[in-house]
């Protein structure tokens, strides 16, 4: 078996599109623009690129971003200050701060400090608890991208064993929620797990957010199995390579994500899509009519 190429990138254009329409037809009726404060605090080079990308992508669905840059030194205080000033704007309506932070911010104080209806990562603990409770509001994006996914190739992940690699607070814990969610038998590998093969075997559905270039031999991939692959690592030669081991892995799965172009331009999707929804159900009436 030769497994069907999961196109992220095609699937993020028609979402992508799909923003752009609603934006646009919402200006005609009187709304503004949906706004997203995006924050990049130092130099990680992954990141800018990242936050590069996300602001691009807003720029080309109408969504206004709302650019922070900020330099290495910036102090938690500072950082807070800027998420309190963003949280009171009736200008804005969403805010994302790119992770991960300086070693000297407390990264968790910084997500708590976000007003949850803005919260368009999906990292709160109220997000991230509501989520758990099956009553989601605003879903973290990768996960929810994976989601969508499924949807557009016609899996349903109920009642099927999902077997999720990494258990990070960014993409593999929201993952595993939003497959329990959908009805799954979840399995959680991580740095403790012992006999990995043997749980990687038994997956249906396959996905890896762990970073390691070869974590997955293509031969432990259960013939007919969907493998999504949310690795990505830059090679030393420049290219960026995911956790599954591409070619060997395609030959027994039924359905494949690849690196780039799966499950990253889901993500960026996502994003505007919550920012879509912040602006629409969280923002008054008032404030989404208002210019600046
Ligand atoms: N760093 C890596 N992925 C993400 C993401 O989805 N959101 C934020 N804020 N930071 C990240």
């Amino acid at each position: 078996m030769t497994a069907r190429l999961i196109d992220g990138k095609a699937i993020a254009a028609q979402v992508r599109e799909e923003i752009r329409r609603t934006v646009e037809e919402r200006r005609a009726a009187g709304f503004r623009a949906p706004a997203l404060a995006t924050v990049l605090i130092g130099e990680d080079a992954a990141s800018q690129v990242y936050v590069r990308n996300k602001r691009r992508a807003c720029a080309a669905a109408g969504i206004k971003s709302i650019h922070h840059d900020l330099s290495a030194e910036t102090s938690e205080q500072e950082l807070l200050t800027l998420i309190d000033a963003c949280n009171r704007d009736r200008a804005i309506d969403g805010i994302l701060v790119q992770l991960p932070l300086p070693d000297h911010i407390n990264s968790l104080k910084v997500i708590q400090k976000i007003d949850p209806g803005k919260d368009v990562d999906g990292f709160h603990p109220l997000t991230f608890g509501m989520l758990a409770l099956r009553s989601p509001r605003l879903r973290p994006c990768t996960a929810v991208g994976i989601i969508r996914m499924l949807e557009r190739i016609g899996v349903n992940p109920k009642g099927k064993h999902c077997v999720v690699l990494g258990a990070s607070n960014l993409v593999g814990r929201p993952l595993a929620l939003e497959l329990l969610m959908a009805g799954a038998t979840v399995t959680v590998c991580h740095r403790f797990t012992t006999h990995l093969e043997e749980h990687v075997r038994q997956a249906e559905i396959l996905a890896s957010a762990v970073g390691k270039p070869g974590l997955v031999p293509g031969a432990w991939i259960r013939p007919g199995a969907v493998v999504l692959d949310v690795g990505i690592t830059r090679m030393s030669d420049g290219t960026l390579r995911g956790d599954v081991e591409f070619e060997q892995a395609r030959e027994r799965a039924s359905w494949i994500a690849p690196v780039p172009g799966g499950v990253g331009p889901m993500t960026v999707a996502m994003l505007l899509q919550n920012t879509l929804d912040a602006t629409i159900h969280n923002t008054s009436q008032a404030a989404q009519r208002e210019e600046h």
